[in-house]
């Protein structure tokens, strides 16, 4: 049994109750709002708190998904490092469970063992701070990406980022960090230079190559166990092609499935035919207007276009049924590719189930019998026509030329990243046969992803994964041990959490 199974069991045995603690400490009603609410608590603004009832409350909480969230009895939101300090100094203190909180979109059910903890909520930390001399960014440890792109822009830069505008840039960043870019930049950890960090024990930390390094290494790749980010420095990029990126959305019908995934594969899994400059995501949806399984794409690429498309022409040669190909500035890249579904996906309050895993090679024998499972499932399920897989084909080039060694992200070989998203309407029966259906096409792919097992991006886990499906066996021993320097009684315990000792 491993040691993440029995923490699960041993957390939900915990968390019944009124105010109860993590793991480990002895549990014991408290009079939070009172013990909070203390003048001596001397937060810097008397609107910092917010408790369950309030509406400040739930703009402080409100999440991504509804599926196995945290709960809170109360809230912080800081507004500077110093209220920061004193949340985890009290939250410790009285032995409650606390979750730091950036953009409220980790989706991992690890984080539903949070019950009745009290919420930081850092979505107040929000300062964009750009030295054009230097070409680094500066941000609070709560900006979202829509909240930078503006203004990097503007200062003439660009920055790899993640595909959708809403979440966390720290808290995509702790975990890897992937998107279109990484071709030419790497992983968006791989532009971070410096962090302050928040330790358990209430030290504010400077983290980098140069201070605390190992920590720094940690942060890069399991960065939600360690302590709370309150602000980050990346090296930006000039910008190329005077900003404009050339992006083709594509609609491919059922029909079609096998051509288009023969193609895909061939691409993605080729030497030097997937270039730098693109990124390919594919979605296999129900269209309720149509009643039919399509495969809905976005393929941009980061140049002009008649090099981009000369790149995408096998893929053209597959004769999409629709496709609309636009200039995009790449400050616009997430919110005006892929059909605008930006701003549907970012719509909080959904319940969504996300299964994973990362892919080496891309088998298009298993894709072509996943879309036939998906058409049955739609067929069998109505209520199930929510659910859709994607396939992210970002380029591997500089991600794979930065050194395994350099950071504790273990999956740079990755070539693809499978998401299967389960959705369905409260109420709906269609939960468990969606579910059985997640675990289903994750084996799949699983099977044929060219890692020996199971191999899932942390941030994008489901929470079901075994340890070293997460974090690689060949990470843990010095993950484990940063675990034990810096969170020896597991404050941090809510998002795929670290063992302090491995094996
Ligand atoms: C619509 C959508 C699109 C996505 N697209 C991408 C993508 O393109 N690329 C990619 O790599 N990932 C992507 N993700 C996954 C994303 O990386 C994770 O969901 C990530 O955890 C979100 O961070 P957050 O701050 O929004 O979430 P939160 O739920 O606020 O935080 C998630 C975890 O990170 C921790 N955390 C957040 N901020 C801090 C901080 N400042 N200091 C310390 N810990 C912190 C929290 O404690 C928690 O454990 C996407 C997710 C969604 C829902
Ligand atoms: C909650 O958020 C909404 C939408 O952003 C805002 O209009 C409202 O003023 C907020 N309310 C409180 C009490 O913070
Ligand atoms: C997928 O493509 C194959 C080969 O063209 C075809 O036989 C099959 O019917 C397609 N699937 C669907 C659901 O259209
Ligand atoms: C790709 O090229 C590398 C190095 O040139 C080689 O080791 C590898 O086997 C090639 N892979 C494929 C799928 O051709
Ligand atoms: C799609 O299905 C809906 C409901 O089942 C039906 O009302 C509609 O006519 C169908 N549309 C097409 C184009 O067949
Ligand atoms: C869904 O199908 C309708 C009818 O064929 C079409 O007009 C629409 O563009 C499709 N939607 C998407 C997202 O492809
Ligand atoms: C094509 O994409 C652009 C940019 O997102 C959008 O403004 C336009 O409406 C789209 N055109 C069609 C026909 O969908």
């Amino acid at each position: 049994m491993s040691y993440y199974f029995i923490f699960s069991v041993i957390c939900l045995l915990f968390a019944r109750g009124g105010f109860t603690a993590a793991v480990g400490y002895p549990s014991g009603p408290v009079d939070l709002k009172a013990a909070l609410s203390k003048p001596s608590m001397g937060w810097t603004s008397p609107n910092i708190l917010s408790f369950p009832g309030q509406q400040s409350f739930i703009n402080a909480t409100e999440r991504w998904t509804v599926f196995d969230p945290p709960t809170y009895s109360a809230s912080v939101t800081v507004r500077n490092e110093a209220d920061v300090v004193k949340a985890v100094k009290i939250a410790r203190d009285l032995k409650i469970p606390f979750l730091a909180t950036g953009g409220r979109h980790g989706y991992g059910t690890t984080l539903g063992n949070l019950k009745n903890g009290i919420s930081i909520d850092l979505s107040l930390l929000k300062t964009v701070t750009i030295d054009k001399h230097a070409s680094t960014m500066t941000i609070g440890g709560g900006v979202r990406f829509r909240d930078m792109v503006d203004p990097l822009f503007a200062a003439g830069f660009q920055i790899q980022t993640g595909t959708c505008s809403c979440p966390g840039m720290v808290g995509v960043t702790i975990g890897a960090g992937i998107g279109r870019l990484q071709g030419l930049y790497g992983l968006l950890s791989d532009a971070l230079i410096s962090a302050t960090v928040v330790t358990a024990s209430g030290k504010v930390l400077q983290v980098s190559e140069t201070s605390n390094s190992d920590l720094f290494w940690g942060i890069r790749g399991a960065g939600a166990n360690f302590g709370v980010i309150t602000s980050a420095t990346y090296k930006v990029q000039p910008i190329i092609n005077n900003g404009i990126f050339t992006s083709i959305d594509m609609v491919f019908t059922a029909a079609q499935n096998v051509s288009y995934f023969n193609t895909l594969a061939s691409m993605v899994n080729g030497n030097g035919t997937f270039p730098a400059k693109l990124a390919a995501i594919t979605n296999v949806l129900y269209n309720t207007t149509s009643n039919q399984t399509e495969i809905i794409t976005n393929w941009a690429y980061a140049g002009p276009r008649e090099e981009a498309l000369r790149v995408m022409a096998p893929i053209l040669a597959v004769q999409p049924v629709f496709t609309n190909l636009t200039d995009v500035s790449w400050k616009n890249l997430n919110t005006e590719t892929s059909f605008g579904f930006d701003a549907i996906i970012c719509e909080p309050l959904g319940i969504r189930s996300i299964y994973s895993a990362a892919l080496r090679t891309v088998s298009s024998n298993t894709a072509i019998s996943v879309f036939a499972k998906l058409v049955d499932f739609y067929a069998k399920y109505p209520e199930g026509r929510g659910n859709t897989i994607s396939l992210e084909s970002f380029p591997p080039q500089k991600v794979r030329e930065i050194p395994d060694s350099t950071s504790a992200y273990p999956w740079r070989q990755t070539i693809t990243y499978l998401l299967i998203e389960l959705s369905w309407e409260a109420g709906s029966s269609v939960g468990d046969a969606s579910n059985a259906l997640g675990l289903e096409l994750r084996k799949d792919f699983a099977a044929t992803s060219g890692y020996p097992d199971l191999t899932v991006y942390v941030n994008y886990a489901h929470g079901d994964e075994k340890l070293e499906q997460i974090y690689s066996a060949e990470k843990l021993p010095r993950l484990a041990a940063l675990k034990k320097t810096w969170d020896p009684e597991n404050l941090f315990a809510f998002n795929n959490p670290l063992p302090t000792h491995y094996p």
